[in-house]
């Protein structure tokens, strides 16, 4: 299968309960979001049970606040032997008033990206192999290379 094929989009609004006091969206909101859009990219790529064996390093580049539009997008980037990578997008659109009161047309604002790490299970709980991914057009092949420094990290840190 390509990446491109494994693509997955869910779309949120920012509801008062998802939200601190100061309006902005909690980031353990945005990160179940993230786990479960990830989950299902890699439960339809290995056609079966698969649990998170690993999360990357996020970091909140933007806010989210009360009101927003949140697109995630995630996608396949890498397989390993059991394992595969998705990658997620997280946008914000924001719905701003101009000085007649009128919305202004909403823009998209890139506000992180992270990579979870899931392992296919066989019915006895045990690691199964997957389908190997198949990069093709470039950036598919550039984000490939980079998950598969991202994998060599993940595995050196986990060995020590
Ligand atoms: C997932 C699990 C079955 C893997 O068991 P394990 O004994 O580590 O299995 P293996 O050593 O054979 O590794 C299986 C795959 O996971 C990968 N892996 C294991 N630990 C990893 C880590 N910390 N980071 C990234 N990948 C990891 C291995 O590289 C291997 O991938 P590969 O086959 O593509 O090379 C086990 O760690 C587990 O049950 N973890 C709990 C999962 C969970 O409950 N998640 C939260 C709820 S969904």
């Amino acid at each position: 299968m390509y990446p491109i094929d494994t693509s997955v989009e869910t779309t949120h609004v920012v509801l008062p309960p998802d939200t601190n006091h100061y309006g902005n969206a909690f980031g353990g909101t945005i990160m179940s979001w993230m786990d479960i859009i990830a989950a299902i990219c890699a439960h339809r790529y290995c056609k079966g049970a698969c649990v998170t064996v690993c999360v990357d390093e996020l970091q909140f580049k933007k806010p989210i606040k009360l009101g927003d539009i949140v697109t995630l997008k995630a996608r396949i980037n890498h397989t390993g032997t059991t394992s595969m990578e998705v990658g997620i997008r997280v946008e914000r659109e924001s719905f701003e008033l101009d000085e007649d009161g009128c919305y202004k047309h909403p823009t998209k604002t890139h506000c992180l990206s992270g990579y979870f790490t899931f392992v296919a299970l066989d019915e006895q709980g045990q690691p199964r192999p997957v389908e190997p991914i198949r990069p093709r057009d470039p950036i598919d092949i550039k984000r490939n290379k980079a998950a598969e420094s991202r994998r060599r990290d993940r595995l050196a840190r986990k060995s020590r």
